[in-house]
């Protein structure tokens, strides 16, 4: 199975945790593409009703008008039934590091007003230890950049301001910008990181999700599997 076919795998099982009536979060990322398209043909064939979506980025947003899916404001709900999203690494206990789509920030909130996170993915993003394979997204103000660089340097890491493939500054959808901290030896201590990260004034949010997933369903060779936050991360079906 090539990745687009694992991520389609892992998407229609994650479908299957779809009842009608529900209103969802709708995460952002090439994994999640499938489950939004899924879940448009699952609308529309009538298989589910009564949805309705909240979208994590205007990617998302602009692909399930498209799919037909009704959506809604954030806070029209007090709760979202179930948000559906995917992730960089998957660690053991079941969090995450996120947002190299750039998405992060919005991709919290929606999770946060959300009642359950699933994670979608290929077997690919499973980590021993978060920051071992991806570096860490610092979602930071457009303002003395460089001196919040030198802040999380000082926290370990190598820092990049982060550039598309044309060369320009990638902005997220709230007009920030990207400074990815790669830690040589993986993150010791996500939770410290993170609160010394967002004491910091000026950094936004980072790409930590952690203890928010209360399952993932990881896509590989041998078809998807569900972990929970029991399960060791090398389980397999
Ligand atoms: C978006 O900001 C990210 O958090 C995505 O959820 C993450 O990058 C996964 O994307 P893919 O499904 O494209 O790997």
């Amino acid at each position: 199975m090539n990745a687009e076919t694992l991520k389609r795998v892992a998407a229609a099982k994650a479908l299957e945790s779809v009842e009608s009536g529900m209103a969802l979060g709708l995460g952002t990322g090439s994994t999640v593409w499938h489950f939004v398209d899924l879940l448009g043909e699952a609308l529309g064939a009538g298989r589910l009703d009564g949805i309705v979506g909240v979208p994590t980025s205007v990617q998302t947003e602009r692909q399930a008008l498209d799919a037909g899916i009704p959506l809604i404001e954030l806070g029209s709900r007090e709760t979202l039934d179930l948000t559906i999203d995917g992730a960089d690494e998957v660690a053991p206990g079941l969090d995450l590091i996120k947002g190299l789509g750039a998405a992060l920030l919005r991709e919290k909130m929606v999770a946060q007003a959300s009642k359950r996170l699933i994670i979608i993915s290929d077997d690919s993003k499973l980590v021993p230890q978060l920051g071992v394979k991806v570096p860490l997204p610092v979602e930071v103000v457009d303002w003395s950049v460089d001196a919040l660089q030198m802040f999380i340097e000082g926290t370990g890491a190598t820092v990049q301001l982060r550039f598309d493939a044309d060369g320009n500054v990638v902005r997220s959808d709230n007009g920030n910008v990207f400074l990815d901290a790669r830690y040589p030896n993986g993150i010791d201590d996500p939770a410290a990181l993170e609160r010394r990260l967002l004491y910091r004034a000026g950094i936004v949010d980072t790409g930590f999700f952690l203890g928010m997933a209360e399952a993932a369903v990881i896509a590989g060779k041998d078809g998807a599997y569900t972990l929970t936050t029991e399960s060791p991360i090398t389980a397999r079906p």
